[in-house]
Parts: structure tokens; C-alpha cells; sequence
């Protein structure tokens, strides 16, 4: 239990020395009154020691609420600011500016998914553990603290009666340290509470541990400092093996790689070929008109039977040009896209063919999705990245282009002739 400021004097601890005395009482009433009375004549240093918490003591005591609740909300705060502070500083901190910090603490100021760099619901967790984390801490080392624990000698020990505190006696013990403290006036003083017995308790001689322990200590303590000294060496130390393995997992099974040769198989090869004429399932090019543009070896004419040539194909085939293509080519393909403009600007050649070139006008269907597959020259492919669905969308789309700069009369119907007129 703990008082308000107590007052401490200086006192001897040479063995044999007053450091308590020891109220010894028979019932929790007897104490009560007792403690009562010392409360009352100005102590600060004394406690009761009960072998169960006699309800109301503390207040008899005079003992004050503990400042612990006090303790345990600052390192709360503390907590969230340093979880605050910390996402902050590894998510947000821009390196540039704090350049005199050395470079394995700095932050990792990356973007990601175009997420904001500090963001408070996203910090909230981290927060929220480092309240709780410093809280506790705060509330378990605040506790050891204020009772002066971890407590390895008390004089009270000495005392063989004190044994019985954990069973069915009560005890004041009046300390030495208090500046009310005086040997004979003291002993007169507790006299009075009623006590059954006063007991002066006498500071022991310091008793070395048996020579065992101290060579088990040494010993134990020479051996916890071998790992730290492997992670050290090993902290500086170069070495071409891999790293310690220690959770095995399935990481490191018996198996046969690549190339490596397999006693199994008649052929002794560890990598096995597809069964002849299997095919992946979407995989069976058997349509070379679709998926290469080529009939009978050569660029087709015609758009393949797969594709439905209708308005919603041309819409498509118009955003994939307008992403794809019009960077160079140009929305309207007359080969003035930004890029090209740009390289004109600053001196460079962009060569761009116009879709309206005699040579380009006059290319099939299937060499014009050759182009668009693999690329043209100077011009770059995109089979790997616009699907053949796709392609052939560009295709229609780059052939309507095409006609809405060279249509002839006969493309127009009878009704708009007639309107022509
Ligand atoms: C990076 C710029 C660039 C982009 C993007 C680009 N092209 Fe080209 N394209 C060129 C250049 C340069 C040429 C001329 C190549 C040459 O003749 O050396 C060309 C030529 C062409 C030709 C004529 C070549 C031939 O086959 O006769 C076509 C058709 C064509 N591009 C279509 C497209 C389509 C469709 C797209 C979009 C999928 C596209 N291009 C995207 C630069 C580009």
C-alpha cells in the first residue's frame, strides 16, 4: 500500500540494526483500531500486512487513491502518438527532407495503388495497439514503481513470527526510515495499540549464496551469450551458402527439376512432353483466317466468319484506336498523333504512315491485322496486349476510316442519291 510522499530518513542498515518494529495482532478489529491511531499520530512510513484484504483498511491507513490510473492514461497518449508518428514517418516522411538520418531508419515513401500517403483510417489499428501496448506497460512497470518492487531484501523477514501473516496474524509494521521513528518513544507508542506482541526487527548479516549457485550463474551466463555472439558473427560475416532454414514447411522436398535426368521414364527425361495432339483447352489455332489473318498461307481478304461485323464492334474497335493507336496515327488516322507532332516539334522523324496512303489503302484485311499483331517496321505489335477479338475490331474500324475519306457515289443508298441531287 502506498502513502502520499512519505518521508524517508536515513538509517542505519549494518546487521543488527532497528528496521522495524512489528505489531503482532489476533483479530482484523485489533488492527483496524491500531492502525487507526497511527494514521492519527502522523506516519508515513508503515504498512499493515494482512493474510487477507481486510475491507476499508486502506482508508483507515489514510492511504490516498493510487496516481497509477494517471500513469496508465499518459502512456495511453503516448501510445497513440507514437503509432501516429510512427506510420507517418515510414508511409509519409519524404526522404529528400530529412537526408541528415541515416538510411536504414528512414521511411519507405512509396505510392501504392495511388493511396494516399498518410491516411487516418488506415492508421487507426497500428494506433490502437500501441495505446493498449503502452497502457499496459505503463500499468504493469507503474504498479512495480510506485511499490518499490521488485523487492529482493526486507528486514521483515528476518522476523520468524512474520511467517504467520500469510496465515492468521496481523501485523503494523512501524519503519525505522520514518522521521517520527525514535527507538525508546516509538516502543512506548506501540505499547499502547493493543498489540499482542512488539517484536523488534533487526537488519541481518549480508549471507552470500552457496558456492553452487554462483558457479551455475557463471556458467549459465557465459552460455546465454554464445547465440548472441553467432548472430553477430554472423551479422558481419559473408558466407555463399544460403540462409538458415529453420521452419522446413514443404519448402525443400525431393523432386526432380528441369533438365535433371529421372530414372522412371524409358527416356530418362524429368520434364515430360505433352501427350501428342493434346491441346490446351481455347488453345486450337485451327482457324489461321481468325487467329492469323492468313487463308490458305496468305493475308486474307475477308473478315473472318467469327467476327460479327455490327455497331457494337465498330464502338469497340473505335476506343481500342483511339487508345492504342491515336497516340501516333491520330484520331482520325491521318497520321498527326500527339507523339508524332511532338517528334516533328523537337526535330525527330516519326515516320507515321497515313491510313490514306494509296499503299495502305490498298492492304487486305489480314495484312492490316499482321500489322496490328506484329507490328510494321518502325511501328511497334500489339498481339500481346489487345486480344484477337480485339484486333479485328480495329481492323473494321480502321477500314471504316478508310471509306469515310474515299466513298464513292455507289456507296451511298438510293434515298441519299436522290437527296444528292
Ligand atoms: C508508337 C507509334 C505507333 C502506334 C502507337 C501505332 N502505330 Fe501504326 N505505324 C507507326 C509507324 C511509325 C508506321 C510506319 C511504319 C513504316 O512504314 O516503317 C505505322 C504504320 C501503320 C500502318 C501501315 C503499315 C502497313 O501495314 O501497311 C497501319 C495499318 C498501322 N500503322 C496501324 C496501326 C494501328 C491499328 C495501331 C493501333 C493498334 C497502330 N498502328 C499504332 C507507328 C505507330
Amino acid at each position: 500500500m502506498s502513502h502520499a510522499s512519505p518521508k524517508t530518513v536515513a538509517v542505519s542498515t549494518e546487521p543488527g540494526a532497528l528496521a522495524y518494529y512489528l505489531l503482532e495482532f489476533e483479530t482484523p478489529d485489533a488492527i483496524r483500531s491500531a492502525a487507526r491511531r497511527v494514521n492519527e499520530a502522523g506516519w508515513t512510513r508503515w504498512d499493515t500486512h494482512t493474510p487477507y484484504p481486510i475491507h476499508g483498511l486502506d482508508a483507515t491507513m489514510g492511504v490516498r487513491p493510487t496516481v497509477l490510473p494517471v500513469i496508465v492514461f499518459v502512456c495511453g497518449c503516448l501510445g497513440a502518438l507514437t503509432g501516429l508518428a510512427l506510420q507517418w514517418w515510414a508511409n509519409a516522411s519524404d526522404p529528400a527532407n530529412f537526408k541528415f538520418i541515416p538510411t536504414f531508419l528512414q521511411g519507405y515513401h512509396f505510392l501504392i495503388s495511388g493511396k494516399p500517403y498518410f491516411s487516418l483510417p488506415a492508421n487507426i489499428p497500428v494506433i490502437f495497439e500501441l495505446t493498449i501496448l503502452f497502457s499496459a506497460f505503463g500499468a504493469v512497470f507503474g504498479m512495480l514503481g510506485l511499490n518499490f518492487l521488485p523487492d529482493l531484501y526486507n528486514a521483515l523477514f528476518n522476523s520468524r513470527r512474520f511467517a504467520r501473516v500469510t496465515d492468521d496474524r496481523f501485523f503494523i509494521s512501524l519503519d525505522a526510515r520514518d522521521p517520527r521513528f525514535d527507538e525508546r518513544k516509538t516502543r512506548e507508542f506501540a505499547e499502547t495499540l493493543g498489540a499482542a506482541v512488539v517484536e523488534d526487527v533487526r537488519h541481518s548479516p549480508w549471507t552470500a549464496p552457496p558456492q553452487w549457485m554462483v558457479h551455475v550463474g557463471v556458467v549459465a551466463s557465459i552460455v546465454a551469450l554464445v547465440p548472441l555472439a553467432l548472430i553477430a558473427r554472423s551479422w558481419t560475416a559473408k558466407s555463399p551458402l544460403p540462409r538458415f532454414h529453420i521452419v522446413q514447411d514443404m519448402d525443400n522436398q525431393e523432386r526432380y527439376k528441369a533438365q535433371m535426368e529421372n530414372p522412371i521414364f524409358a527416356d530418362g527425361r524429368a520434364t515430360r512432353l505433352p501427350a501428342e495432339g493434346t491441346v490446351a483447352i481455347g488453345e486450337l489455332y485451327e482457324d489461321t483466317h481468325y487467329w492469323y489473318g492468313l487463308v490458305d498461307g496468305k493475308p486474307a481478304e475477308t473478315m473472318p466468319e467469327r467476327v460479327e461485323l455490327n455497331e457494337a464492334l465498330m464502338e469497340r474497335g473505335r476506343k481500342l484506336f483511339d487508345i492504342n493507336c491515336s497516340a501516333c496515327h491520330g484520331y482520325d488516322g491521318a497520321a498527326y498523333g500527339a507523339i508524332r507532332v511532338r517528334a516533328d516539334a523537337i526535330g525527330n522523324v516519326l515516320a507515321v504512315r497515313s491510313f490514306y496512303e494509296r499503299s495502305v489503302m490498298e492492304k487486305s484485311v489480314g495484312h492490316l491485322f499482321n500489322t496490328i499483331t506484329n507490328g510494321f517496321q518502325t511501328m511497334p505489335a500489339y498481339g500481346h496486349r489487345v486480344s484477337t477479338e480485339d484486333r479485328w475490331a480495329i481492323v473494321a474500324y480502321v477500314r471504316a476510316l478508310q471509306r469515310s475519306r474515299s466513298a464513292s457515289v455507289d456507296d451511298l443508298t438510293t434515298e441519299e442519291r436522290a437527296r444528292l441531287r
